[in-house]
């Protein structure tokens, strides 16, 4: 009965993420019965944009997005209609500006008529463009925040351009906000194989005692998309693949991958340690740093577009759509292993994957079965994070028969062959945790200004010093400088084996 209710509002809600991720992993929630039982969902639409005026055509609306994006996992269920038109029941929306105190006090005003006088905690998701961010937290925080609970915000990147932006982004949160009412979302930190890596490393013995540079020999970060930026080069133009990939979600990826064994799974010792990585890295330099931008290409009888094809792109753009980059952390575990990072748009394959190349077995007494090319036979560990998540790892087997031959095999657990169970979507795990009070997948503010830290020189250096990019064709294995890159830490890059 007194139960406190819980108010989520997606600001921003007639943008692609909220249509392709917020909506979706919300009815998934719903679906399973992970939110509160007394729970109501505010669409905030510019009414600028807005292209339906009644809670009935919103409906409507909201019906046909979320099916047509909904994460197949739930629509192949039973009693989904049902579910849908329940869901539906609780959807309402609100048509206003995302920077105007009156409208957020309207929609207070709504809220408090559906939360009917109980205890009412409230979430507002800001899906929204940058230059209205501050504005937007403002009025949430002073004329929507009367629910009597708590009130948290959940933010999404980018959280500035450079140290500077982003130093003066939280100062500005802070005026309105306390540190734990923001839970910035990093997406790829819910993904199931990211969360997955602490509990690879801290609850097998095999793994730990070979993490470091006694053993490990390079680590390498991919992400790469098989299609441009397709609609979205207005925002991209303004920050490239560096600042979209590497310096978020590669980042998160690499700070979890490297850190110490945390005190306990509490939010706080996680981020410590995390930040503790991020601390103790070298900023980039332009030397190790290759960019890349991509062209035309025709195949098939296709044309792909190139990056500067986009209608929203300056013809001139020297944005980059490519980067790849090592890295170093300079502590004792790992003092002198590159971390390789590659991301891109408009390559030959969508993935992401962590590859930890092992180092060669000393005195190996088979190396003259592997030629001169020792590196072929060292072990890989590899964490496919996405499509069709695995974790395998390539070991030397000797090849059945009455010969002695060896070849490498892989030691494989695919996840569709040991799981039934279907992998929720990253957006469904972090809103459940916002709602929860989690911190443990969200940014804190010092592991943010960490992570700027790296990156800030060097993105500043490629824009005054105006780097050319390396241009691919669309659709390829990306540029040839990324192998250079490698091959001057006698690295090979796993996936283009
Ligand atoms: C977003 C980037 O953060 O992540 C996009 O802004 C990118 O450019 C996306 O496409 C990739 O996410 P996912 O979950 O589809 O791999």
């Amino acid at each position: 009965e007194n139960e406190p209710s819980v108010s989520i509002t997606v600001v921003g809600a007639s943008g692609d993420l909220a249509k392709k991720k917020i909506f979706p992993a919300l009815f998934a929630l719903y679906y399973e019965d992970c939110l509160p039982k007394v729970s109501i969902y505010f669409s905030f639409i510019n009414p600028g944009l807005s292209f339906c005026n009644s809670n009935f055509a919103y409906k409507g609306y909201l019906r046909n997005m979320v099916s047509r994006t909904l994460t197949c996992r739930i629509d192949k269920r039973e009693n989904c209609d049902e579910k849908m038109e329940q869901f539906l029941k609780r959807c309402f929306y609100h048509s206003g500006q995302y920077d105007s105190e009156e409208n957020f006090a309207e929609l207070d005003k709504k809220l408090k008529k559906h939360e009917g006088g109980r205890v009412s905690n409230r979430l507002f998701y800001l899906s929204i463009p940058p230059n209205i961010f501050i504005d937007a937290v403002k009025c949430a925080s002073l004329s929507a925040s009367s629910g009597n609970g708590w009130t948290r915000v959940i933010v999404e990147k980018p959280f500035g351009r450079d140290s500077e932006s982003s130093a003066a982004l939280t100062k500005a949160l802070k005026n309105y906000l306390d540190e734990d009412q923001i839970f910035r979302i990093d997406h790829y930190l819910g993904k199931e194989l990211v969360e997955n890596l602490s509990v690879l490393r801290f609850s097998n013995l095999i793994f730990e005692p070979l993490w470091s540079r006694q053993y490990i020999r390079n680590v390498q970060l991919i992400f790469s998309e098989d299609f441009g930026t397709e609609g979205r080069g207005g925002y991209f133009d303004n920050y490239g693949i560096i600042r979209d990939i590497m310096q978020n979600h590669l980042l998160q990826i690499l700070a979890l991958f490297a850190m110490e064994t945390p005190v306990s799974l509490d939010a706080e010792d996680i981020r410590n340690e995390k930040v503790k990585v991020l601390r103790s890295m070298r900023p980039l330099q332009l030397e190790d740093m290759v960019v890349g931008q991509y062209k035309s290409h025709t195949k098939g009888g296709v044309t792909y577009p190139a990056y500067t094809d986009d209608k929203t792109v300056p013809k001139d753009s020297l944005t980059p759509t490519f980067a790849a980059a090592a890295l170093f952390i300079d502590n004792a575990r790992w003092d002198g292993v590159p971390f390789l990072m590659k991301a891109g748009k408009a390559l030959h394959s969508k993935r992401a994957e962590i590859r930890v190349q092992f180092r060669h077995v000393p005195g190996n007494l088979y190396n003259r079965n592997f030629g001169t090319d020792l590196d072929r036979a060292t072990n890989e560990l590899v964490i496919r994070v996405q499509p069709d998540e695995a974790i395998y790892l390539k070991i030397n087997n000797k090849i059945p028969g009455l010969g002695m031959r060896l070849d490498r095999s892989n030691l494989n657990l695919h996840y569709a062959a040991r799981y039934s169970k279907e992998i929720p979507d990253a957006y469904e795990r972090l809103l459940l945790d916002a709602i929860e009070g989690e911190r443990r997948l969200f940014i804190r503010s010092d592991e943010l200004n960490a992570a700027w830290a790296l990156f800030t020189p060097l993105l500043k250096e490629l824009e005054e010093k105006k780097i050319i990019p390396e241009y691919y064709p669309y659709g390829s294995r990306g540029p040839v400088g990324a192998h250079y890159l490698a091959a001057r830490y006698k690295v090979r890059w796993g996936d283009l084996n």
